[in-house]
């Protein structure tokens, strides 16, 4: 396994609508560990291929505490939504941020798994969140985009001069 680098908003890459994921192959699941290594040692609670510069629809998340419930979803699908809930959200591509963003407070979601197989998943509170979170990522979707206009070009100023003293 090794650790991925990670883009930073207001990286163009982190734009780009990723390409569902045909076969399970060895190369997606090299992905995929390399992901959970990545997510773990940032350390975050979910990681979207994009992130990483990968074009593939593949998420990782672990919202335990002790890292005990990996979870990967492969060309994830929402298939229901119920109720709203307000989240602080935070995003390992734009380190610092933490901000208030309304979701559906629960999702029923299909992906297939590691092994390929399909899998249907009920979450709701955090869980809920952070798929809808890394969801939007494999569409080009960032959290900020919830934001207010001048919220988010605050931010990208932000970002862009901490990046130019990197
Ligand atoms: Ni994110």
């Amino acid at each position: 396994m090794s650790r991925l680098d990670i883009l930073h908003f207001p990286d163009s890459r982190l734009r780009r609508r990723c390409k569902p994921v045909g076969t399970v192959d060895d190369k997606v699941k090299r992905l995929i560990d390399d992901m959970f290594e990545t997510m773990y040692e940032a350390p975050g609670i979910g990681l979207s291929a994009p992130q990483v510069n990968a074009d593939a629809r593949v998420v990782t998340i672990d919202v335990s505490k002790d890292r005990s419930a990996p979870l990967c979803l492969i060309n994830p699908e929402i298939l229901a939504t119920d109720g709203e809930a307000e989240t602080e959200e935070g995003c390992l591509s734009v380190p610092g941020v933490f901000e208030l963003v309304k979701r559906p407070e629960r999702v029923r979601v299909r992906a297939l798994d590691r092994d390929g197989r399909s899998r249907e998943i009920e979450a709701e509170g955090l869980l809920a969140v952070c798929i809808q979170h890394e969801m939007d990522h494999l569409d080009g979707q960032l959290f900020v985009d919830y934001l207010s206009r001048l919220k988010r070009e605050r931010i990208r100023k932000k970002a862009e001069k901490a990046q130019r003293h990197a």
